[in-house]
């Protein structure tokens, strides 16, 4: 099988009003080990398990993140999911990178029964601990069993890539936008070494 080419641009475009067809939630994923904690929010979270009393979830984390350093040094994360009003969270948890910055300053945050960071207010929370984990170059895929949770007196709806865009205001959205092509441009390289690494001869 000849290497994958990146697609040309009609095709991306097609494939990416498919994506567009759906609306997934935001996650704020939290994690902290040897003292450090973190956190970032992301769309790659999905349940992977039917069987409730063996509940799991897949998570995708890219490999250049802060967050992604204490996953793999706990072996386990948190996974919330937030309220539609609370874009304060996406800003503070999805924008910068926690290498630089403590995201938790000022943040009334508790533990998890694992040892997680919590998110008091958040609609619903999901203790995970990794079983396996897949490299997939610009990202560590987590198969996670799902040990513990939780949901707000009030649960309503939660809080979307489209709620998100919707209610961003310009220099947010510009912000995001940005962000999503940084990350794009590192994670390009990344499946395209993977790709390299992985073409069978
Ligand atoms: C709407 C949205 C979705 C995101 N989804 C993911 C994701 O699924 N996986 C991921 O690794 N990063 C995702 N990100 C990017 C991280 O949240 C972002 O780069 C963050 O600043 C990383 O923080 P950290 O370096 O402190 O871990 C997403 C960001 C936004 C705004």
């Amino acid at each position: 099988m000849p290497p994958l080419d990146p697609l040309p641009a009609t095709q991306a475009d097609a494939i990416g009003r498919v994506f567009d067809l759906y609306d997934p939630p935001l996650w704020l994923v939290t994690a902290a080990h040897g003292g450090r904690r973190g956190g970032l929010i992301a769309t790659f979270a999905v349940r992977a398990s039917i069987v409730a009393v063996m509940p799991r979830m897949v998570l995708g984390i890219a490999k250049q993140h802060h967050t992604w350093g204490l996953i793999e040094g706990s072996g386990g994360f948190a996974l919330h999911l937030l309220g539609r009003d609370r874009l304060d969270l996406v800003w503070r948890f999805g924008l910068a990178s926690g290498h630089g910055t403590d995201k938790f300053a000022g943040l009334a945050a508790q533990t998890t029964p694992g040892g997680q960071p919590l998110i008091p207010d958040a609609l619903g929370w999901l203790d995970c601990r990794c079983e396996a984990r897949l490299d997939s170059g610009d990202r560590t895929l987590y198969l996670a069993a799902v040990t513990d949770g939780g949901t707000a007196a009030e649960a309503g709806a939660p809080l979307t890539v489209a709620g998100l865009f919707a209610a961003a205001p310009p220099e947010q959205r510009t912000r995001l936008n940005a962000l999503y092509a940084r990350d794009g441009q590192v994670d390009a390289v990344a499946i395209r070494a993977w790709r390299a690494d992985h073409t069978a001869p």
